[in-house]
C-alpha cells in the first residue's frame, strides 16, 4: 500500500489542485490531502471549511481522504507512513518556492520523496489567490474552482 500526502493551504482548492490530486491517484494506492498550516499565509477560509470543500470535490475518489494538520509536515508524513509528498508545479516561481521545502523535507525525512507534477497548460495561471481576488469583487470564479463548490466559495468571498 503506497501512500502519498498532498499538502497545501488550499484556500480554496482550485481546479488545478484537483487535477493534481486526480493524477496522484493514478500513481499511489492512497492519497491524503493535508490541509496544512503555512505560517506565511493568512487564510480566508478556516481549516474545517477548506477540508469540507476538498472532501466534496474528491467524493468520487475513494482512495482520497482529507485531514487537517497544523504541525511540521514531515512529522505527519513519518507518522502516516507516506512514501511521497506530492506538489504541483506551475511557473518558474513555483520551482523557486518549492525546491527549498523539498530539500528541507528530504533532509528531515529521507524516507519520503517529493514528487512534482507539472501543471496542465490550461491551469498554469490558476491560483487560490486569484480565486480569492476575483471572488471578493463578485466576479465569476466558476472557471477556476470545481463546480460543486463554486457558488458557495463565490458567495463566501463576497461576504469577506
Ligand atoms: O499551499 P502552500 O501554502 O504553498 O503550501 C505550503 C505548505 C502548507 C505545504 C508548507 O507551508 C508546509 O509544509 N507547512 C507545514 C509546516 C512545515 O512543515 N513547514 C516546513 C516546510 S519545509
Amino acid at each position: 500500500m503506497r501512500l502519498a500526502v498532498c499538502p497545501g493551504s488550499f484556500d480554496p482548492i482550485t481546479i488545478g489542485h484537483l487535477d493534481m490530486i486526480q493524477r496522484a491517484c493514478a500513481l499511489f494506492d492512497r492519497i491524503i490531502v493535508l490541509v496544512s498550516h503555512n505560517p506565511d499565509k493568512q487564510c480566508v477560509f478556516s481549516p474545517e471549511q477548506r477540508r469540507d470543500f476538498i472532501q466534496r470535490v474528491t467524493a468520487d475518489l475513494p482512495q482520497v481522504s482529507v485531514e487537517i494538520y497544523d504541525g511540521l509536515l514531515v512529522d505527519y508524513v513519518r507518522q502516516s507512513g507516506a512514501v511521497a509528498i506530492v506538489k504541483g508545479l506551475r511557473q518558474a516561481e513555483d520551482y523557486e518556492y518549492e525546491m527549498p521545502m523539498a530539500i528541507a523535507n528530504r533532509a528531515l525525512c529521507p524516507t519520503a520523496e517529493t514528487i512534482f507534477l507539472p501543471s496542465r497548460a490550461e491551469h498554469l495561471y490558476f491560483s487560490s489567490s486569484l480565486v480569492r481576488q476575483v471572488g471578493s469583487f463578485g466576479g465569476d470564479i466558476s472557471a477556476f474552482v470545481p463546480q460543486e463548490i463554486a457558488a458557495e466559495v463565490g458567495a463566501a468571498l463576497q461576504r469577506k
